[in-house]
């Protein structure tokens, strides 16, 4: 009986709805994966070392460099932080000799500067780095993050089946709530279904439970390794938009700006089409090594404003002639309630420049009395368009331009 109650349950979707009012906007700030990953030998290198140190020292350079006033906010510790054994109470320790003060004192730091603190967990026995997991102790793990001032959790989905996957995200979850605290919860979950399992994820399901998911391999600091982002999500639009939306974001993953592995033009497009897309902005680098123009990009309030407009939308992709993408995301103000503002970047991946003209009326614009469009790097307005003008641009390699419509 219990089993048919449960199927039921399950099969019609009627699982509680993740309503807990945060992440309305997608989450930006910093996370220690990309770069870091699993940087535990401090003592032979110290320079790159995923200890307290290192995260207190993040949250000065965005309290005192303009990262929080641009809304970076999170700082999340990823995989390798704790102590491989449990304690005696079952708890999860942080690792003495990097964490000596423990997380609530990094939390009452990072929170101190009005900054928000993130940590990691895995739903199996122990992470993919095979530190201790959460598996049966999804209770005492969600009291003690709630304990230490948590408020976002990535929890990863390494090593169990895929029915374990499909029952543990949502328990888990559920004992988020319980915990009373508001946490983000950042899950795996349709990654592991559909690159590990081979199957095709139930983002109905997934998108009531979690604030946000990630559905694509790990970044690494590569430029081959964004392009392939980027082609991934162009071509999974159809399958993933319907589902994003604020409170319930896909996540592609973080940003490489500071890990010296893009040219000034490659970090554009990153940036960009990330922004197109309405995703998470999280950060992995060593701060200090964040080029000026660089932080001239994440600090560019313009396109911050197109990527935490708060109707969330997905931009939609399209093909233009010369290989060129071009993105396009309706967005906020509005002019009377009817006519949105849109943003649209036209992505060039080549090695060689391309000439594009397209006709702005073709992309679901529709104010007849026009738009004044701004160019969002050089920071200006260049022309007014009709809907029947057509706009004709030569994009050079490896680079996009952003311009936003504004109705006249
Ligand atoms: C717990 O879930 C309820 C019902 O969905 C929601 O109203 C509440 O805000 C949630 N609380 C937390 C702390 O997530
Ligand atoms: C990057 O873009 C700038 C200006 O848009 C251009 O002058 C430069 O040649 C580009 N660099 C590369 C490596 O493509
Ligand atoms: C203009 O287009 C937007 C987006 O497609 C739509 O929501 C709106 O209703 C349209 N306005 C009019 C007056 O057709
Ligand atoms: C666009 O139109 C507005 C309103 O008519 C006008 O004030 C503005 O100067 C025009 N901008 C350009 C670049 O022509």
């Amino acid at each position: 009986m219990l089993t048919l109650v449960f199927m039921f349950v399950f099969m019609f979707g009627e699982v509680a709805v993740l309503d807990n009012g945060l992440a309305l906007r997608p989450p930006m700030g910093w996370m220690s994966w990309g770069y870091y990953m699993c940087s535990v030998d401090c003592d032979s290198n110290p320079n790159k070392c995923l200890n307290e140190k290192l995260i207190l020292s993040v949250a000065d350079t965005f309290y005192n460099d303009g990262y929080l006033d641009a809304g970076y906010e999170y700082i999340i510790i990823d995989d390798c932080w704790a102590e491989k054994e449990r304690d005696k109470l079952g708890r999860l320790v942080p690792d003495h000799k990097r964490f000596p003060h423990g997380m609530k004192y990094i939390a009452d730091y990072i929170h101190s500067r009005g900054l928000k603190f993130g940590m990691y967990t895995n739903v199996a026995e122990v992470t993919c780095m095979r530190y201790p997991g959460s598996k049966d102790h999804f209770y005492i793990d969600s009291k003690s993050f709630a304990e230490w001032g948590v408020d976002y959790i990535k929890v990863d989905g390494c090593f169990v089946g895929e029915e374990f996957l499909n029952t543990a995200y949502i328990k888990f979850g559920q004992h988020l709530n319980a915990t009373g605290r508001p946490i983000v919860y950042s899950c795996s979950w349709p990654y592991y279904i559909e690159f590990i399992h081979k199957k095709t994820p139930n983002y109905d399901v997934v998108s009531h439970n979690c604030n946000m998911w990630r559905n694509f391999h790990d970044v690494v600091t590569s430029w081959p390794a964004i392009r392939t982002i980027i082609t991934h999500y162009k071509e999974s639009y159809d399958q993933v938009s319907p589902y994003h939306a604020p409170g319930q974001w896909n996540d592609p993953d973080m940003l490489i700006l500071g890990t010296g592995s893009l040219t000034d033009n490659q970090s554009r497009v990153h940036i960009a089409v990330y922004v197109m897309l309405a995703a998470p902005l999280l950060l992995s680098c060593d701060m200090k090594k964040i080029t000026d123009y660089e932080k001239q990009l994440l600090l560019n309030l313009d396109l911050i404003a197109i990527a935490q407009d708060s109707l969330g939308v997905m931009g939609k992709p399209y093909e233009l002639q010369n290989s060129v993408t071009l993105w396009v995301k309706p967005h906020l103000p509005r002019k009377g309630d009817k006519y949105h503002s849109v943003s649209f970047a036209l992505v060039n991946l080549q090695s060689e420049s391309s000439s594009v003209s397209l006709t702005p009326g073709s992309y679901s614009l529709n104010s007849t009395d026009g738009y004044t469009v701004m160019d969002i790097f050089q920071r200006k307005f260049i022309r007014n368009v009709t809907l029947r003008d057509s706009i004709s641009v030569e994009v050079p390699a490896e680079d996009v331009i952003i311009y936003t419509l504004f109705p006249l």
